[in-house]
């Protein structure tokens, strides 16, 4: 199969070096010439494990290309994916789809022979019928079939999700678009991962319903997790014991403080938007965006009352800035919220994160430092707000020895209190009595 990737971002990029790995031919498209040139050069633009090597061996082979232009690459594409941007519309919190309708025209005015279009960009219901409309407008000649294929792939274990997952969704309104996406997908399927073929519309409502059920979910133990510290009972404990239960599922399970990243807060926001237009509201959605949100800012909160109720003047060191592991993604981290609280109420900040620092410093002013160690120096208070792995082993007498007072908050939950507290520390979790 031929294959155009309009978008190198991250699900576009991810994407066309799997699909160039399952020995399809594929050329990935990006308007930023910067961008294309790196990609050229073998610089990868986000930090994925294994992606670079996945490239580097593709490329290699001949079978994944980089490439400004898109009208030429079109024109010889048996399917062409749109995975560009949608963000969150500045006012109004529906998502932006202006790149995919632009993508769509400029797609229309390239395409020769019979193409599948697929969008797999996180787009509302009906934007299929719409890139048709527009295609159709913009080519009335051109032969072509609209699906939706959406991505339920996890940042920092991407590839992984690419290659083995639990599903594969794809919304046709043509059965010509059948057989080529079955071909698509062939060594997916041929390893028993169920492609579930359903309406255009359906399928693009799974995507937010998915996204929306899992924010939904974690959102739930969040809130369990406030209830198990004031009433003496522990959240972890409590997730184990109902995820056993096969309907409930244990994971996205963990309390923490608040799901952020480029993915839930902006399609739970959709969500919620697309069902008032069609007043058929969400409001198990509505009420877990403003749950999320409020959560962030009593995670600071929190922070706070470890420290006997006032931060002025004194330092906190936040380990972890990124909203999860294994990325450098920065976007609705927690811990922005957390760093502006603790700011408002006159702290002085430290922080520390193995791969968002650069991101970090477009979003917050605070003292980056190159390793835990350092931002911990004469601190107050540490606050470990990301479970990257080289937190899991801290060498907490150093941190004791090196801290002006020994506060230690954990949101992730990684450490228990009988390993922190012999060490001398006043240890604060989520969801137990500590
Ligand atoms: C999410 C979905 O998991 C993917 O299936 C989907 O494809 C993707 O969005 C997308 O729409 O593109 P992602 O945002 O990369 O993936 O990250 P997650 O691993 O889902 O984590 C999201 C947030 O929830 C993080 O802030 C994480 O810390 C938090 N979380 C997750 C919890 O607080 N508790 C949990 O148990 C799980």
């Amino acid at each position: 199969m031929r294959i155009v990737m309009v978008g190198s971002g991250y699900v576009g990029l991810v994407s066309g070096a799997c699909f160039a790995d399952f020995g399809h031919k594929v050329i990935c498209v990006d308007k930023a010439e910067e961008k294309i040139e790196a990609l050229r050069q073998g610089i990868i633009p986000i930090f994925e494990p294994g992606l670079d090597a996945l490239v580097e061996t593709n490329v290699k082979a001949g079978r994944l290309s980089f490439t400004t232009e898109l009208a030429p690459a079109v024109a010889e594409a048996d399917v062409v994916f749109i995975a560009v941007g949608t963000p969150s519309r500045r006012g109004d919190g529906h998502a932006d789809l202006g790149y995919v309708y632009a993508a769509s025209k400029e797609i229309a005015e390239a395409m020769k022979g019979f193409t599948v279009v697929v969008t797999k960009s996180t787009v509302p219901v009906g934007t299929g019928d719409e890139v048709e409309r527009i295609i159709r407008e913009s080519n009335p000649d051109a032969d072509f079939a609209v699906v939706s294929n959406p991505e339920f792939l996890r940042e920092g274990a991407a590839i992984e999700d690419f290659k083995r997952p639990d599903r594969i969704v794809v919304g046709i309104s043509d059965e010509r678009a059948r057989p080529v996406m079955n071909e698509v997908y062939r060594p997916l399927y041929l390893n028993q991962a169920p492609i579930l073929y359903t309406s255009r519309r359906t399928s693009e409502l799974i995507k937010y319903a998915a996204n929306a059920f899992l924010a939904m979910k974690i959102t739930f133990i969040n809130e369990i997790a406030d209830l198990c510290e004031r009433v003496g009972a522990d959240v972890q404990d409590v997730s184990r014991g109902i995820g056993l239960d096969g309907r409930i599922g244990s994971k996205f399970l963990h309390a923490g403080p608040g799901y952020g990243g480029s993915c839930f807060p902006k399609d739970t926001l959709a969500l919620a938007k697309t069902a008032q237009d069609y007043e058929s509201p969400v409001r198990l959605i509505e009420t877990t965006i403003a749950i999320n949100d409020n959560r962030k800012r009593a995670m600071g909160r929190k922070v706070i009352a470890a420290a006997g109720g006032d931060v002025r003047g004194k330092k906190v060191a936040i380990f972890g800035l990124t909203f999860k592991p294994n990325t450098d993604d920065m976007r609705d981290s927690p811990a922005i919220a957390i760093v502006q609280t603790l700011k408002d109420a006159g702290a002085i900040v430290a922080g520390y994160d193995p791969e968002g620092m650069d991101n970090a410093r477009q979003m917050m002013e605070i003292d980056f430092t190159a390793n835990p160690y350092e931002a911990a120096e004469g601190a107050d208070v540490a606050v470990l707000v990301t479970e990257w792995n080289e937190f899991r082993a801290l060498d907490l007498d150093r941190l004791k020895t090196i801290m002006n007072t020994p506060v230690f908050v954990d949101l992730r939950n990684v450490y228990r209190a009988h390993e922190v507290e012999p060490h001398g520390f006043a240890y604060h979790s989520i969801g137990k009595n500590s």
